[in-house]
This record gives structure tokens, C-alpha cells and sequence, in this order.
């Protein structure tokens, strides 16, 4: 596994399974009351240039959980609020910190980060990908499903950053991977790039038809129409969105079984209905708890090396 965590296309399938495995002993080591205090002494710096409670609790609560300690910087009441070059932001904190988690507009300031940095970058969401997200949803499917090889997952609505996430990690684990989105609002061209070359886009598929995604899903994914930082194009986005959403008569064609999971926060009403997401509360919570020990896993891996 590299040094940082910043995109899924930087994770092989075997880096993957690493970090689920561990996840897994680390879940169970929590739910036993095991301690696990790997990171004793070590010191994560949280940057938050977007809003988050999730990210920030789960990762917050993780390092206390592995013996350490997290601390949050606000962009806004931090010199990075006022311009401080993310260069030097990354030097500073390699000079106090063990491990950078970062969520913020532009995938290239992370990356810029991660090149200053000499200490473990990780990507807690970008307007390109949300990495720590997929590795809990895969970790989740697993756990539910037994397995991923030879599952079908599909993606209905925008080609965001969960999109351009979950298309990477489900390919790479063994996954056939179904997107429906209207138009102009396809996935990252060089995700789409990286799946219609990978074994020879045999197992991936974009499609305009939400039903013709689904249809035989052994797990449906959904995530709002419109992200952060996109909240002025929220109108037009309910209009161009309307007939991507998760609702009965879509889940009416997937496999029997056929879970449904969503990053959170999710619009009731919108990208999936009431119904649909309280069926499948249970396994969309899971999901969310399950942040907290794939990201644990990733920790442990990148900061627990010395
Ligand atoms: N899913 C997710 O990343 O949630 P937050 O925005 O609350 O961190
Ligand atoms: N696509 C959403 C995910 C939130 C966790 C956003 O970027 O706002």
C-alpha cells in the first residue's frame, strides 16, 4: 500500500482486502472490548474546508479508540482560511503530526498535500472521490453478503465523487459495476477511462435507463443529486434528476436480497424515497458505523509503520 490514501485508483485489490480484513478484526476487537491502542502517542491533524459529521466523528473517535489523539482545523479559523500555501501547511504539520486527513473542494490541493507532506495523507472527500466512504460500503457488503466477487453493484444518479469512488473499489474487488446518470453528469472521464479498459469493460456498464442499472443489483447505491458546493444548482438538479431515484418499482427489478446503501446525508424524497430507505435502514447504518473501523484499518496501516 502507498503512503497515503487520496483515491481508490491508487488501492490494488489486494491493498483493499487488506484494509477490510483488518476492519473486520478491528470491529471485533471493539465489539469485545478488546483494546487496541496501535497508535499510542500519535497525533492526526483533521483539516475541514467542507461540512462533515461522519468524517469528522468517525475519525475523530477512531485515533481516541487506537490510543490517540485527533484534532480538528477548521479552513476557516486556520492560516489555511487565509491563504497559508498548502506547501507549507503540509510541512508545518509533518513537523507536530503523524497523519493528515484532509476534506476539501479540489483533488489536486490534496494531492499537493500529500507531495509536501511527510506523513500519511488521507482523502476524507473531494469533489473527485471519497475513498474512506467506498472502503466502509465494500467493507459493509461484504459483511451482509459474504462476499463481492461476481456481485453486481449499481450507482443511480450523479457521477460524483461516490460515484467515481464506487465504480474504482467495486471493479478492482471483483464487482460487475452498473451507473445510470442523465447527460453531462457522467462520472470523472478518467474513472471512465480506468473501467471501460479494465479486463476489457467487460464488467462495467453506463447506462441513462435507471431500471435497465438495476436490474439483477445485488446492491443499490444512491447519493444526493446535488453535493457540496454545488447548493446554487439544487433547482436545476431536481429537475434533470427527477427519474434517478431509488424508489419500490426500481427495486422491483434487482436480485432477491438486493441491499441498498448511501453515504449520507441522505434527502428523503429526492435520490431515494422514504420507503425504500427505511427497508433498508439497518444496512445503510451499518454502513455508517462501518467508517469508523475501515478507517481505523487505514490508520493503523499508514501510521502504524513506526
Ligand atoms: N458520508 C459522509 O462522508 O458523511 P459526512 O459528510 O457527515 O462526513
Ligand atoms: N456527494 C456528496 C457526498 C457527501 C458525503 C457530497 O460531496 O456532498
Amino acid at each position: 500500500m502507498k503512503n497515503d490514501l487520496l483515491k481508490m485508483l491508487d488501492l490494488s485489490k489486494e491493498d483493499i482486502i487488506e484494509i477490510l480484513d483488518l476492519a473486520d478484526q478491528l470491529k471485533y476487537e471493539r465489539k469485545h472490548g478488546i483494546p487496541h491502542p496501535i497508535l499510542a502517542n500519535k497525533t492526526l491533524a483533521m483539516i475541514f474546508e467542507k461540512n462533515s459529521t461522519r468524517t469528522r466523528v468517525s475519525f475523530e473517535t477512531g485515533m481516541y479508540q487506537l490510543g490517540g489523539h485527533a484534532l480538528m482545523l477548521n479552513g476557516k479559523d486556520s492560516q489555511i482560511g487565509r491563504g497559508e500555501p498548502t506547501e507549507d501547511t503540509a510541512r508545518v504539520l509533518s513537523r507536530y503530526c503523524d497523519g493528515i486527513m484532509i476534506r476539501t473542494y479540489s483533488q489536486a490541493e490534496v494531492e499537493l498535500l500529500a507531495k509536501y507532506a511527510d506523513i500519511p495523507v488521507i482523502n476524507g472527500l473531494t469533489d473527485f472521490a471519497h475513498p474512506c466512504q467506498v472502503l466502509a460500503d465494500l467493507m459493509t457488503v461484504r459483511e451482509h453478503q459474504a462476499q463481492l466477487e461476481g456481485l453486481k453493484l449499481c450507482f443511480i444518479g450523479d457521477g460524483n465523487n461516490m460515484a467515481n469512488s464506487l465504480i474504482v473499489g467495486g471493479l478492482k474487488v471483483g464487482m460487475d459495476v452498473s451507473v445510470a446518470c442523465p447527460k453531462g453528469y457522467e462520472p470523472d472521464e478518467e474513472v471512465l477511462e480506468f473501467a471501460r479498459s479494465f479486463k476489457g469493460g467487460k464488467h462495467f456498464t453506463l447506462v441513462r435507463d435507471p431500471l435497465e442499472a438495476a436490474k439483477g443489483a445485488d446492491v443499490v447505491f444512491t447519493d444526493v443529486w446535488a453535493s457540496m458546493g454545488q447548493e446554487e444548482q439544487q433547482q436545476t438538479r431536481r429537475r434533470v434528476f427527477k427519474k434517478y431515484q431509488v424508489n419500490d418499482q426500481l427495486m422491483a427489478v434487482t436480485n432477491p436480497g438486493c441491499m441498498v446503501q448511501h453515504c449520507l446525508p441522505a434527502h428523503r424524497g429526492e435520490e431515494i424515497t422514504e420507503e425504500v430507505f427505511e427497508g433498508h435502514a439497518d444496512e445503510i447504518f451499518d454502513e455508517a458505523e462501518n467508517r469508523l473501523h475501515a478507517q481505523k484499518a487505514v490508520l493503523v496501516l499508514l501510521m502504524g509503520k513506526k
